[in-house]
């Protein structure tokens, strides 16, 4: 299991192998992290996600699933690419959430990235509550088997670290 720790920050800023980006699945790009991943670190992120979409991606990555690209110029080699759910007050999205977490784990591994930024997925223009979200991601990272040494969760404002910091300390 890996180890968890909490930064409050931006997530372009983290000299880890692995940033997670909160995409869309049109992976080109948007505005919270996503457009902070494009813009620090530049058209070659863009350059591998068109790739991408030209390739194994025709459609869009799946809600979910998760793809590697380069970090272009950000302090970390790889940017993980996933899609987190919107969420929806008439149907439990969980699982989706879990599996951006799982997968994004899982690339990691095929990577050999012992270091992964994760933001908090899914809680912004996606709407998922804060600490209903930190459950998620935390319990899922406790719950995978990864060769992950840390995963660091970054979070952007106070209201977002509380919440990671509550379910961290909950037994
Ligand atoms: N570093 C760390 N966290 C950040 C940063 C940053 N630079 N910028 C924003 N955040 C935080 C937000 O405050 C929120 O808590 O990341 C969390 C996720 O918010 P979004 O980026 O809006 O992602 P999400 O809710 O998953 O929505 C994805 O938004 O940007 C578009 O293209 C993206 O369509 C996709 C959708």
């Amino acid at each position: 299991m890996a180890r968890i720790t909490l930064v409050r920050g931006d997530i372009t800023e983290q000299s880890v192998d692995a940033v997670v980006n909160a995409a869309n699945s049109s992976l080109l790009g948007g505005g919270g992290v996503d457009g902070a991943i494009h813009r620090k670190g530049g058209p070659e992120i863009l350059e591998e996600c068109r790739a991408l979409r030209a390739s194994r991606y025709g459609r869009g990555l799946p809600t979910g699933r998760a793809v590697a690209t380069t970090a272009g110029r950000l302090p970390a080699r790889w940017v993980i690419h996933t899609v987190g759910p919107v969420h929806s007050a008439g149907e439990d999205r969980s699982d989706l959430l879990a599996s951006c977490h799982r997968e994004a784990l899982r690339v990691a591994d095929e990577l050999g990235a012992s270091t992964v930024a994760f933001p908090a997925i899914s809680t912004g223009v996606y709407r998922w509550p804060l600490r209903d979200a930190a459950r998620i991601a935390v319990e899922t990272v406790q719950a995978t088997d990864t060769a992950v040494e840390e995963v660091r969760f970054v979070l952007f404002d106070d209201a977002a670290y509380a919440a990671f910091a509550e379910r961290i300390a909950a037994p």
